[in-house]
């Protein structure tokens, strides 16, 4: 059977990465199918977050390879432009604006959106009705559960096919964590594509369409969610756990 879950959204063939000398990915062949989510996981410095920069040609992250998103190779495009293709990014540590208020970073990023697309910041605020209640707190003064809602809205109303996450459970308590792992799960229903990166292995355990391990700068291990979930010993080996 052919259905949209076999269809490659982004596939990335022989992805070497650099920041200056440094040569941090090397080699990487990973695809994201349309529909799926996809887990990262790695110990810290395997080059996860590198990863992600990577996709959207983020400095000062410099590239080699293919990266096809939606058909099209963008190694060549700038960030701004494969961004727009429909690619939504979490990044790490939320990186929000202390000063801005919530409203503020959703309706800017919402700008230049058109209007009749899926994802308003009403529609955010939908899916995350305590971010609607503080509206108008600024972005230093939100919890890091907060933080992470407003991380997640603001890449939604970009109105991406594609939301790539860096460590969105990082910093926060079971409760909220498990707050993110629903938001993935509504999202995938909803027909959402998810490339994760995901520190947490129950979470990753949990969430895997796919996976991949990452070990110096290379995919160590890949496999079905099944397999993932069975393999514990293995992938307890690449994680130092
Ligand atoms: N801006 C940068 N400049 C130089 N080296 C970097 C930079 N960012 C990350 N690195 C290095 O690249 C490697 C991979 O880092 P990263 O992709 O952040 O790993 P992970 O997200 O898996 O923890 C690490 O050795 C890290 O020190
Ligand atoms: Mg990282």
């Amino acid at each position: 059977m052919v259905t949209s879950m076999s269809r490659p959204l982004l596939e990335i063939s022989n992805l070497n990465a650099y920041y200056g000398k440094s040569h941090v990915l090397q080699g990487v062949d990973l695809r994201v199918n349309s529909g799926e989510l996809v887990v990262v996981v790695g110990r810290n410095g395997m080059g996860k977050t590198t990863l992600l920069r990577s996709v959207l040609g983020l400095p000062p992250v410099w590239r080699k390879g293919a990266i096809v998103f939606n058909g099209q190779e963008t190694v060549k495009k700038l960030t701004h432009e494969t961004a727009a293709m429909g690619i939504g990014y979490v990044p790490q540590g939320r990186l929000l604006f202390p000063s801005l208020t919530v409203d503020e970073h959703l309706q800017f990023a919402y700008r230049n959106k058109k209007k009749n697309s899926q994802w308003t910041p009403d529609a955010v605020y939908e899916l995350f009705p305590e971010l609607k209640q503080r509206a108008r707190v600024s972005g230093a003064r939100l919890s890091g559960g907060e933080q992470q809602m407003l991380a997640i809205g603001r890449a939604l109303v970009t109105n991406p096919i594609l939301l790539m996450m860096d460590e969105p459970s990082e910093g926060l308590s079971g409760l909220v964590t498990q707050r993110v792992e629903q938001t993935c799960r509504h999202l995938i229903s909803q027909g959402m594509t998810i490339l994760l990166v995901e520190q947490n292995l129950e979470v990753a355990q949990a969430l895997a369409h796919r996976a991949y391990v990452f070990y110096n700068g290379r995919v160590a291990y890949e496999a079905s969610g099944d397999i993932f979930r069975k393999d514990r010993e293995t992938v307890g080996n690449y994680l130092g756990i």
